[in-house]
C-alpha cells in the first residue's frame, strides 16, 4: 500500500532550512533585516510597487480595507463563495459585506450582479481570485472607475497568475496575498498588500505595530491603538527560500493539471473546474459532486478516497450561509452557484512535490469510488 497522499502539502528545500538556522542563530527573530528583504524581493517581483507584509492574509485584507478608510456606515461587495475571511475582514472593520454569486466554473464573481448591488454605501469591491483563475480585472476596474469605488484584491491564492500576460499584482488598486502553507508559497504564516499610496503605505506599517511609528530617535507616538501583525525574520526567511522556487513550483503545478484534465478525459464523472488560460497559476483543483445522481454523500466520498489512500479538501462552504451571516440576515436560495459550489465541491490532491504518477492514482480511486456510487 502506497502511503497517504495529503491533498496539499508545501515543499521546503534543504537551502532554507539552513538560511532559517542562521537566522535562529543571528539574534534577530522579530521584523527586521530579512522582513526588509523579503518586501524588496517581492517589491521586484511585482515591477516595483510597494509591499508591506502582515502575519496573515487576513491581517492584510483587513489593513488594506482600513488604510482605504472604510468603516462603520460602509458596504463592500464579496462573492458569497471563498474563504470566509474574505468577508469577515469586512465585518471587522465595522463595514457590510454585501454578497454576490458567482460563476459556477470559474468560481469568479458575477459582475453584472456586483453592478446591480452598488448603493449609495459602496465603498469597495474585493474580487477573489478562487483557485488561483484569475477574475476578469478589464471588467472590475471598469466598474470601479464608473462607480468610484475601491478595489481590494483577494488574491491570497493567486501568487504566480497573470492576467492578460500581467502579473496579479503588478498592477491593479491594493491586492493582498497569502504565504500559508497551503499556498502557492509559505512563509509559515504570512500575508503581504501590493500597492497603494504613500499615505496608505504609512497606514499599513501602522495598523500592523501599535498604531505606533518613530518620530525621533528617542520618541514614537501612538496615533491610533492598533493591533499586531508584523511578520517575523524567520517567517520572511522561509518566504524568501519559497519565492526563489515560485516559478518552478508553478510550472508543475501546471504539469499535473494538464495530466488530471488528459486523465477525466471528455466526459468526467464530475464537473471539473474551468480551465483558464496560461496564466493561471493552479493554486487548487476543485471539481463538483453530481451528489443528485450518487447514492453516497459527501462525506462518504472523502472517506472513501481517504480509504484508498487520497485525501480531498473542501473549499469552501459559501459564506453567507454560515450562522454569522445569516444573523445579518442572509438566507438559503440568495446565491444559487456559490451554494451548489458549497455543497458539491471537492479538492483533489495538487502540490508541486506529486509524483508523475499521483494524479492517475486520484483518478483512478475517484473513478472507482464514483462507478460504485452510481444511482
Ligand atoms: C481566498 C482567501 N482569502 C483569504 C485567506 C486568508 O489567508 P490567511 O490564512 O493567510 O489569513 C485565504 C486563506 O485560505 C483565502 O484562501
Amino acid at each position: 500500500m502506497s502511503t497517504f497522499l495529503p491533498f496539499t502539502r508545501p515543499s521546503i528545500d534543504e537551502q532554507t532550512i539552513a538560511e532559517v538556522a542562521e537566522v535562529l542563530r543571528s539574534g534577530w527573530l522579530a521584523s527586521g533585516p530579512k522582513v526588509k528583504a523579503f518586501e524588496a524581493a517581492l517589491s521586484t517581483y511585482f515591477g516595483g510597487r510597494p509591499v508591506r507584509t502582515q502575519t496573515s492574509a487576513t491581517a492584510s485584507l483587513e489593513h488594506a480595507l482600513l488604510a482605504c478608510g472604510i468603516g462603520a456606515g460602509d458596504e463592500v461587495i464579496v462573492p458569497a463563495m471563498s474563504f470566509v475571511a474574505s468577508a469577515n475582514v469586512v465585518v471587522r472593520t465595522g463595514a457590510r459585506p454585501v454578497f454576490v454569486d458567482v460563476d459556477l466554473d470559474t468560481r469568479s464573481i458575477d459582475l453584472d450582479q456586483a453592478e446591480a448591488a452598488i448603493s449609495a454605501r459602496t465603498r469597495a469591491i474585493m474580487p477573489v481570485h478562487l483557485a488561483g483563475l484569475p477574475v476578469d480585472l478589464d471588467r472590475v476596474y471598469a466598474l470601479a472607475e464608473r462607480h468610484g469605488l475601491r478595489v481590494i484584491e483577494d488574491a491570497a491564492q493567486a501568487l504566480g497568475s497573470s492576467y492578460r500576460g500581467r502579473r496579479i499584482g503588478s498592477s491593479g488598486d491594493l491586492v493582498c496575498f497569502s504565504f500559508h502553507p497551503n499556498k502557492n508559497i509559505t512563509s509559515i504564516e504570512g500575508g503581504a498588500v501590493v500597492g497603494g499610496s504613500s499615505e496608505e503605505v504609512r497606514e499599513l506599517e501602522l495598523h500592523r505595530f501599535h498604531g505606533q511609528a518613530r518620530i525621533a530617535a528617542d520618541q514614537v507616538e501612538t496615533y491610533f491603538a492598533g493591533g499586531k501583525a508584523n511578520l517575523s525574520d524567520v517567517a520572511a526567511c522561509v518566504g524568501l527560500g519559497q519565492l526563489r522556487q515560485l516559478e518552478a513550483f508553478t510550472a508543475r503545478r501546471r504539469e499535473l493539471v494538464a495530466r488530471y484534465f488528459a486523465l477525466w478525459g471528455e466526459e468526467p464523472p464530475l464537473r471539473l473546474p474551468a480551465r483558464g488560460d496560461a496564466g493561471h497559476n493552479w493554486h487548487m483543483f476543485a471539481a463538483l459532486l453530481p451528489l443528485d445522481r450518487l447514492r453516497i454523500d459527501r462525506a462518504e466520498f472523502i472517506a472513501a478516497m481517504a480509504a484508498r489512500g487520497v485525501g480531498i479538501g473542501v473549499h469552501y462552504p459559501a459564506i453567507h450561509l454560515f450562522s454569522a451571516y445569516r444573523a445579518l440576515g442572509y438566507r438559503e436560495g440568495q446565491f444559487p452557484n456559490a451554494e451548489r459550489i458549497g455543497r458539491e465541491t471537492v479538492t483533489l490532491p495538487l502540490f508541486p512535490a506529486m509524483s508523475d504518477s499521483d494524479p492517475e492514482r486520484v483518478v483512478t480511486a475517484a473513478r472507482e469510488v464514483l462507478r460504485g456510487a452510481m444511482q
